[in-house]
């Protein structure tokens, strides 16, 4: 009987022959280096692919996916992709891109215990908390879930700002931007939030690191 995963390494037969069939130097000019422009960091949502999403193709974007796009400043794993990212690869951008209807986001606006993951919830709480008075205010449901879609992005991205890593970069004069961006997996556009920054001004003074 075939099994469903089957079909994965099948599909991956035909994409190799396919695209073989459009550049026969496809796989040879990928194996030795990557030259990625973008960091992406993104939910772990199935729905949202990255590469898909833009349009871009492998060794285009350097990817962290966990759920709700968290930048967690004592997240090691998150802290060894920007640091290679930015250090070594010297990605142009990273965009941090959230999708309304995030589960992680929706469930940290509620109270039911769900077990191991109420730990990692518990920083969306944060970002509830500092945007309480514009969220609560908001009284169609569904509404201020996308809205604390949006300011949580927002808030990603300036944690970002806050690490010694991109703090560096800026300091050496690495061209480095910083984007937020939200998602619809209702019809597959991209809202950019306008959150684009490039330097330590933007950034309140207690978090700059000389
Ligand atoms: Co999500």
């Amino acid at each position: 009987m075939e099994k469903s995963y089957d079909k994965l390494l099948e599909n991956n037969k035909k994409w190799v022959a396919e695209q073989l069939a459009m550049d026969p130097n496809f796989f040879n000019n990928l194996a030795d280096t990557q030259n990625p422009a973008y960091l992406w960091i993104g939910c772990s949502d199935s729905r949202v692919p990255a590469n898909q999403i833009t349009g871009t193709k492998p060794g285009d974007v350097f990817v962290h996916r966990n759920i709700a796009n968290m930048v967690v400043h004592s997240d090691m794993n998150m802290l060894s992709v920007l640091s290679y990212a930015v250090e070594v690869l010297q990605v142009k951008h990273i965009i941090v891109c959230g999708h309304y209807g995030c589960g992680g986001v929706l469930a940290a606006m509620h109270n039911k215990q769900l077990g191991l993951i109420d730990n990692w919830l518990r920083h969306l709480k944060d970002v509830y908390r500092i945007n309480y008075k514009e969220l609560d205010a908001i009284d169609k449901i569904e509404d201020r879930g996308r809205r604390f879609v949006e300011l949580n992005v927002i808030e990603q991205v300036f944690h970002l700002g806050k690490t010694s890593i991109v703090q560096n970069a800026w300091k050496r004069n690495q061209n480095l931007h910083l984007h937020g961006w939200a998602y619809d997996v209702k019809d597959g556009l991209i809202k950019d939030l306008g959150v684009n920054f490039k330097n330590t001004d933007d950034l309140h003074s207690v978090y700059h690191l000389d």
